[in-house]
């Protein structure tokens, strides 16, 4: 017995801002953006808006639609790259404002940290340790990224989704890997306060561009085939390919290596740009909600991310 997917639940910031207010704000454009990525709007944070208020929305959502009492979940694990707090944890921020004592931690695998949280989750399902687990993914990339650099702040979104997992047995296959090229997508922290070294101001999200597209066309492509190759499935077996939100051209590449229909690609990353560990269970909330995932959907979510990571799931939609 391992996990299934009981319920989802988003929350975005209020204020979506397109390409053209950015080209008001940078030099930019609505075309290079759009034809380069696919992006067209992203929600970012603003007033007192922040990951917590954020994550609770989410969670509060996800709970109500599993139909469970809050005091049900056992466990809390959030995705995110930076929480409201160095420590505690989002996690556990996240418990407070629920009013449950459970085990809570943060988890940081970048862009791939919902199918990291999935199989750990799964994990402590099957071994009997949890029967209820939330997982928050929570991202403010508006915090992280140089506004000054039109290079990579225009690709980034907020926003936070969350799901309720308990006992089942949806995932078909899992696997996580981490390729150690933590040069091609970074944030340097400060150097602190400490007397003893020379202070060094945090940086901002640095990234070369083009070598995380070439990683990401080859490492998509390549564990989507091991995944297939491990079931003895055929691409045309998948139903739909839930794949990280980076950028469209991405995802079109790895759909026309697997020789596959546009309808089997969903993408919102037009709407709400690259939110990291947030893109797979924001576009599964949309696509639970518009029915067309239902019991007997066969999946395939893959991501990757800074370090760098990726994560491949193949569930069956119970
Ligand atoms: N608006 C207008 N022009 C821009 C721009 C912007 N926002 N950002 C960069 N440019 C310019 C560059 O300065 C460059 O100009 P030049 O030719 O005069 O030097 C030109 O556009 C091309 O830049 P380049 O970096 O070669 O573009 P690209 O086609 O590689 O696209 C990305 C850039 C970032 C969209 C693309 O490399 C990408 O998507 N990479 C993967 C990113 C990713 O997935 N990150 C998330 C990992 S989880």
């Amino acid at each position: 017995m391992g996990l299934r997917i009981l319920s989802t639940g988003i929350s975005l910031p209020k204020t979506a801002v397109s390409n053209d207010r950015l080209a008001t704000m940078m030099n930019t454009s609505d075309q290079w953006i759009s034809s380069r990525t696919g992006i067209k709007y992203r929600h970012i944070a603003s007033g007192d808006e922040n990951l917590t208020s954020l994550s609770i929305a989410a969670a509060g959502t996800a709970i109500e639609r599993a139909a469970i009492r809050v005091s049900d979940i056992d466990m809390i694990i959030c995705s995110t790259m930076c929480g409201d707090y160095v420590f505690p944890s989002l996690a556990c921020c996240v418990a407070e404002a629920l009013g449950v004592t459970c085990p809570a931690f943060d988890l940081n695998a970048a862009c791939s940290g919902f199918i990291y949280a999935l199989d750990i989750a799964d994990k402590f399902i099957s071994t009997g340790r949890s029967k209820h687990i939330l997982i928050v993914c929570a991202e403010m990339m508006s915090r992280l990224c140089d506004w000054t650099d039109r290079s990579t702040c225009v690709l980034f979104g907020d926003g936070a989704a969350a799901c309720v997992v308990g006992e089942g047995n949806a995932i078909k296959y899992i696997n996580l890997t981490s390729d150690g090229h933590t040069h091609l997508l970074y944030q340097q922290v400060g150097s602190g306060n400490s007397p003893f070294r020379p202070q060094k101001e945090p940086g901002f999200l640095v990234m070369a561009g083009q070598d995380v597209f070439k990683f990401a066309v080859s490492k998509v492509g390549q564990q989507t085939e091991l995944a297939l190759q491990a079931l003895n499935l055929t691409p045309d077996d998948i139903d739909l390919y839930i794949l990280h939100q980076a950028n469209k051209r991405i995802i079109d590449s790895a759909r026309a290596r697997l020789e596959q229909p546009e309808e089997k690609f969903p993408t919102n990353i037009d709407r709400y740009g690259n939110t990291s560990s947030v893109t797979i269970p924001l576009l599964l909330d949309e696509l639970l909600e518009a029915g067309s995932i239902k019991k007997g959907t066969k999946l395939l979510l893959s991501a990757f991310g800074a370090g760098m990571t990726t994560g491949t799931c193949v569930m069956i939609w119970e």
